[in-house]
């Protein structure tokens, strides 16, 4: 459809029920969502839609992935997805094929604690706010300059948008700051308020307390978020409780979700900036702005600007303010702890790399390319030729030099699977690197499908195998489902293969996804049950008798 989320149209959107972005779902704990998802794309490519954040016990065919957990859904048809929300929490859905998320193929869910159950935290109410990041070129665009030789990156977002919502080239602030990058920017103008793309003004009354969710379904960007003249108060992160704390800001990567509690105490005659700003990359892109609107100031669109300048995003550069805020976050007591020891161990590094004289990412030199029968099945239904069945290699080149470019720079494509046994603990240790040329390092937000991983330590250069899992926090470290590394560093995460199924693990840069920068997880699909025959109607899987399917649900 067409749409202006930016004030600017772009001929393509991707849009559910005619909305950009999609409706926001709100359900219970307990509740079994029942979600149609008919693709009635004019471009004629598949969708899939996953549900990030949630765990899948039990209905592992319902993740959304394509190609791993069932089949791309075509143009005209209509995929069921069926599964329960068993934990409170932040979380969102987005497209999991191509570039889709790009395309703004996504929406809020947002699972809240039954009636009878308190938070351990107390807010009067509450905001929610998807934050994600626009380009004017389409993802189809997008697509062909990522996979075209020589290279083409798709480059900085035009715009950041607030729930699908931002200015182009304009800044809401630019008639009162000189010292912000928004400096040169004319003033933006809305026609009207209830323009598409005039930004969600939040309205509060004085002296409460409210929670504010943000989750970030970018592309690319990694965020930072603030609030001028008031103090947050971070108290969830990814559907988890964490130790609270605060802040003045928080830093945000592609496929988190925090919830943070402000209390409005400030003087009710003004308003207030939120501001999202670029971080972990030099940024080209404007920061995104709305305001806090106390009640008791009146909201004609003359006087609704803030007096004060909008907060600054700290230096895009400055690494250690963003190893400070992740360090932070602890999770809450009583929250579970993790295994002592592990069972399994992979160290898996991040490279750039040459396949033919395409630029790829790869995992321990294989860039994943994904097979056209989903793993769900070939797995389930022993169909040996749907994918390699070798072991995919647990380990990397102990003499690789993490600090330069590669010095060969040549990598694989591959689909191997890693097999763990039920119940066995894994330890994952992901290891940053150089990129291809020049003096670099990329941030990558890991995100893992079906599970909560503890994050038991974050460290710079290259990981000690023996020496530096000595300081990893066995004690409270906080559960997650997305994990950054940073440029030259390592992080280590642990957890339980506990969820049977097969679940992908991958950096949430839609880009580097596309680029092949994932691996796969499978773990116990003898004991996965009831796999409605539409997540298997393609590849290998196509020909499997209905008797082998669960008919009653569809
Ligand atoms: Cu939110 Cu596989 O991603
Ligand atoms: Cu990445």
């Amino acid at each position: 459809m067409k749409k202006k989320p930016d004030c600017i149209e772009r001929g393509y959107v991707i849009g559910i029920n005619g909305h950009f972005p999609g409706p926001t779902i709100k359900a219970q704990v307990g509740d079994t969502l029942h979600i149609s998802l008919s693709n009635n794309l004019s471009t004629n490519e598949g969708t899939s839609i996953h549900w990030h954040g949630i765990s899948q016990h039990g209905t592992p065919w319902a993740d959304g992935t394509a190609s791993i957990s069932q089949c791309a859904i075509n143009p005209g048809e209509t995929f069921h997805y069926r599964f329960t929300v068993d934990k409170a929490g932040t979380y969102f859905y987005h497209g999991h094929y191509g570039l889709q998320r790009s395309a703004g193929l996504y929406g809020s869910l947002i699972v809240d604690l039954p009636l009878d159950k308190k938070e351990p935290f107390h807010y009067d109410s509450e905001f929610n706010l998807l934050l994600s990041d626009w380009w004017h070129n389409t993802s189809l665009h997008q697509e062909l300059a990522l996979s075209s030789n020589p290279f083409q990156w798709i480059g900085e977002p035009q715009s950041l948008l607030i729930n699908g919502r931002g200015q182009y080239n304009c800044s809401m602030a630019a008639n009162i700051v000189n010292n912000n990058n928004n400096a040169t920017l004319p003033q933006c103008k809305f026609r009207s308020d209830n323009e598409e793309c005039a930004p969600e003004i939040l309205h509060v009354d004085p002296n409460k307390t409210y929670r504010i969710r943000i989750a970030s379904t970018t592309s690319l960007s990694s965020l930072n978020f603030a609030i001028s003249n008031h103090k947050m108060v971070v108290v969830e992160a990814d559907g988890n409780y964490i130790d609270p704390f605060e802040v003045d800001d928080i830093d945000i990567y592609s496929g988190e979700s925090y919830s943070i509690l402000i209390t409005t105490n400030q003087n009710p005659n003004n308003n207030y900036w939120i501001s999202i700003g670029v971080r972990g990359r030099k940024p080209n892109t404007p920061q995104a702005l709305t305001i806090l609107n106390y009640k008791k100031t009146s909201i004609s669109s003359s006087n609704i600007i803030p007096n004060s300048p909008p907060p600054i995003t700290p230096q895009w550069n400055d690494f250690n303010r963003s190893k400070a805020f992740t360090n932070k976050i602890h999770a809450l007591m009583g929250s579970p702890k993790p295994p002592t020891h592990y069972d399994h161990r992979l160290l898996l590094l991040n490279t750039q790399n040459l396949i033919n004289g395409y630029t790829k990412w790869a995992i321990n030199n294989i860039s994943l390319v994904l097979p056209q029968t989903p793993y769900l099945g070939s797995i389930k239904f022993k169909i040996n030729a749907a994918f390699d069945r070798g072991h995919p290699s647990d380990n990397f080149s102990g003499g690789y030099d993490i600090f330069n470019p590669p010095a060969n720079p040549n990598a694989s494509f591959g689909n191997r699977v890693y097999m763990f046994r039920m119940n066995q603990v894994i330890d994952v240790i992901l290891q940053n690197a150089n990129v291809l040329s020049g003096n670099n390092s990329d941030i990558h937000p890991w995100h893992l499908h079906g599970h909560d991983f503890w994050v038991l330590g974050h460290g710079d250069g290259k990981f000690k195998q023996g020496y530096d899992e000595k300081r990893f926090n066995l004690k409270n470290p906080p559960l997650k489902n997305t994990v950054v590394i940073f440029p030259y560093g390592w992080t280590a995460l642990r957890f339980r293969a506990n969820n049977p199924g097969v679940w992908f693990f991958h950096c949430h840069i839609e880009a580097h996804l596309h680029m092949g920068m994932g691996v796969i997880f499978s773990e116990g699909v003898e004991h996965v049950k009831d796999i409605p025959k539409e997540a298997l109607a393609c590849g290998l899987t196509k020909k499997i008798p209905m008797s082998f399917f669960n008919t009653t649900n569809n």
